[in-house]
């Protein structure tokens, strides 16, 4: 009987490190031996990519409520093509970003209201929910300066205000949820990995029990 799926989510707000941790975290779980299929949000699909140009670009704006379809399309489209399938045959899937960015960005971020933004979040994600969310913290003015040192061209979203970029942070740091982890993210990066390296590990430590020593 093949293992069943592993759904792990990287969270946090902007510069927190997601991208940076995904990379050596994969690079554990391959080490003990479940290759992992990596994601992220918006894009993954050719659907998911278009949209994720659409909603990205500083040069032509769109409105709140299409913003967020354009979020959900995206994850509607991976996960019925990428994140279920993966799940089914017994993948880790390690994703940067999925439902809760939607909660921080269009409906804290931009005050879309909860009875637009929840159910419509549920149907995207298709009923699906992370094994392990791990919510990277750190506050705005470090995380826009790790991104200006890093040479990132600033999105439609990184231009945002600091306050909008506060309320999304302080959001997160509020989420607590079975399979949420907060951790610190001006941690040193080794510190960080071995973190989340355990929070994966105490997920299922049979499939990683060949890292473990
Ligand atoms: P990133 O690849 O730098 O994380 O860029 C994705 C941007 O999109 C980031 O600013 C967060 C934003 N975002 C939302 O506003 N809502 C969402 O549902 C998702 C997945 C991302």
């Amino acid at each position: 009987m093949s293992p069943r799926g592993l759904f792990i989510v990287l969270e946090g707000p902007e510069g927190s490190g997601k991208s940076t941790l995904a990379t050596p975290l994969a690079d554990r779980m391959r080490a003990a031996g479940a290759e992992p299929v990596l994601v992220r949000e918006p894009g993954g699909t050719r659907a998911g990519e278009i949209a994720r140009q659409a909603v990205l670009d500083p040069e032509h704006p769109v409105s709140p409520v299409a913003e967020l379809f354009l979020y959900l399309a995206a994850r509607a489209e991976l996960v019925a093509t990428v994140i279920r399938p993966a799940l089914g045959a017994g993948r880790v899937v390690l994703s940067d970003r999925f439902s809760l960015s939607t909660e921080a960005y269009q409906m804290v971020g931009r005050g879309l209201p909860a009875e637009t933004v929840l159910p419509a979040n549920r149907a995207a994600a298709g009923g699906l929910r992370p094994d392990l969310t791990l919510i990277l913290d750190v506050a705005p003015e470090v995380g826009r300066a790790r991104q200006v040192a890093a040479g990132k061209p600033l999105d439609r979203l990184d231009a945002e205000s600091l306050e909008f970029h506060r309320r999304v942070r302080e959001f997160y740091r509020q989420v607590r949820d079975d399979g949420v982890r907060h951790l610190d993210a001006t941690r040193p990066p080794d510190r960080l990995l071995q973190e989340a390296w355990e929070a994966v590990v105490a997920l299922d430590e049979q499939r990683f029990a060949a890292a473990r020593s």
